[in-house]
């Protein structure tokens, strides 16, 4: 048994939730480890159709703990949302958790991300306005509330009170209506009320698993292309997607990591501002869209799609110490008479790099130096075997994994749960 972190290696809305859905069948206990309800995690199973966004993607086995862990920002309204949809769909809940530690994200936190998202005007970063960047603003700051705090009403409303204090002045500066206080403090005696019971210390529920070498997955939401340190500053979000942050925020030793399954497109997609080097404006980029459905799944905004980044994917692999990919997509490329992969940035001085990622404002005006691959030009949909694959694909797939220097683990062809295959 094992500990696997499950990544996303690009921009986000690589397939995460699909592949965790896939392996948590035989999973003991799925952690989700940052992020918020900004995520949206499609996972199309005997249940139906769900985007999850804040539930762990493990939910549908009720053999699987779903915790959400310390290091997400939570908001209950979404969250008890997303209860009553799985419910709907003859989901059982008896096996969901969140940790005391994880941030409450509140509602000025959403009226704040869109009266500042309104406030850069040009230098919009297309927030998913859910407010997780003045969550995790307020957490950094020290006037977060937390999940915790709801089971201790004296401390909930000093804290309360004092994270208002900053929190009004703030939203007075950018044109809002300072909150109500009382209003918020019975808004959260009611998310006492619906979720108290899931609110608990997960550290020994997490401690135990690992002692009895239960296997345990830490999923991700975004990318690294997204991540606060190492992504596209400031268009990235205010957390870290990548593998280093999924042992604190899930809450584990991080030499306990054993696999780390980044999750990558067969393409590039990217939803939200900032530089994406090898995106389509022509009608190669609007059929990768329209084939792909690349809409979010969060905020419905079309996707910006793109050729494969080969420099993203070795970037990607590295700093997560990825052992394995789970390239996801495949199927969309199937009518394609050629397909490119991006090998290096073209810089503005006509230098070429490969082996590093250019900072923000450099990467905006790269030139991706591609190669041309040949489509196979057949459906793989039906495909359950690498074998069964055409042999243009798995060219196109082995070059991929030699561009991120590791072995592919897991190919989908298909959004279903079933339309996978391991390696
Ligand atoms: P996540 O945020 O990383 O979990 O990814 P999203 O769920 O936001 O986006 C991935 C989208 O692609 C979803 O609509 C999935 O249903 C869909 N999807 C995932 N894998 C495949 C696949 O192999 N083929 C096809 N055609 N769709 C897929
Ligand atoms: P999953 O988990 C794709 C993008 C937003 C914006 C930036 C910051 O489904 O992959 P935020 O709301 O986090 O402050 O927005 O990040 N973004 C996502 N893009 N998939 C997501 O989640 C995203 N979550 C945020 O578009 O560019
Ligand atoms: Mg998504």
């Amino acid at each position: 048994m094992a500990v696997i972190a499950v990544v996303g290696a690009q921009w986000g809305d690589e397939g995460k939730g699909r592949i965790i859905d896939y392996l948590a069948q035989e999973a003991d206990v799925v952690i989700r480890f940052q992020g918020g309800d900004n995520a949206g995690h499609t996972v199309i199973n005997a249940f139906g159709k769900h985007a999850l966004h804040l539930i762990p993607s493990g939910i549908f086995n009720p053999r699987t703990q779903n915790i959400i862990g310390s290091g997400c920002v939570v908001n209950p309204q979404s969250l008890l949302g997303e209860m009553e949809a799985l419910r709907a769909s003859g989901v059982e809940l008896e096996n969901l958790w969140v940790s005391t530690r994880a941030q409450l994200l509140m509602p000025y936190h959403r009226e704040l991300d869109g009266l500042e998202e309104a406030a850069r005007g040009k230098d919009t970063i297309g927030t998913t306005r859910r407010g997780i960047g003045p969550a995790y603003a307020d957490k950094a700051a020290r006037v977060g509330l937390r999940m915790g705090d709801l089971l201790q009403p004296g401390w909930l409303e000093s804290r309360l009170a004092n994270a208002l204090r900053t929190v009004s002045r703030k939203i007075e500066l950018l044109g809002g209506a300072p909150p109500d206080g009382d209003a918020l403090y019975a808004l959260c005696l009611e998310y006492r009320e619906k979720l108290g019971g899931r609110i608990i210390d997960t550290l020994p529920m997490t401690r135990r698993a690992v002692q009895q070498q239960k296997q345990i997955l830490l999923e991700g939401q975004l990318g690294v292309m997204r991540d606060l340190d190492w992504g596209i500053y400031p268009y990235v979000t205010s957390s870290n997607p990548t593998a280093a942050y999924a042992a604190s925020g899930a809450g584990l030793p991080a030499r306990l990591l054993d696999r780390v399954l980044g999750v990558v497109k067969a393409y590039s997609t990217a939803v939200g501002e900032g530089p994406f080097p090898t995106e389509l404006h022509d009608a190669e980029g609007a059929r990768l869209r329209e084939v792909g459905s690349e809409f979010g799944a969060t905020t419905g905004r079309p996707r910006r799609c793109g050729w494969f980044d080969g420099v993203a994917i070795g970037y990607a692999a590295w700093l997560n110490g990825m052992t394995g990919l789970a390239i996801t997509k495949l199927d969309v490329l199937d009518g394609f008479e050629f397909l490119k992969i991006c090998v290096g940035y073209q810089l503005p001085d006509g230098t070429v790099v490969a082996d590093s990622m250019p900072d923000t404002p450099v990467l905006l005006q790269v030139t991706p130096v591609y190669e041309i691959w040949e489509g196979w030009r057949c459906s793989t949909a039906g495909c359950r075997r690498w074998e069964e694959l055409p042999s243009q694909a798995r060219a196109y797939l082995q070059r991929i994994s030699e561009l991120a220097g590791i072995q592919i683990d897991y190919v989908s062809v298909g959004a279903a749960r079933d339309q996978m295959f391991a390696v």
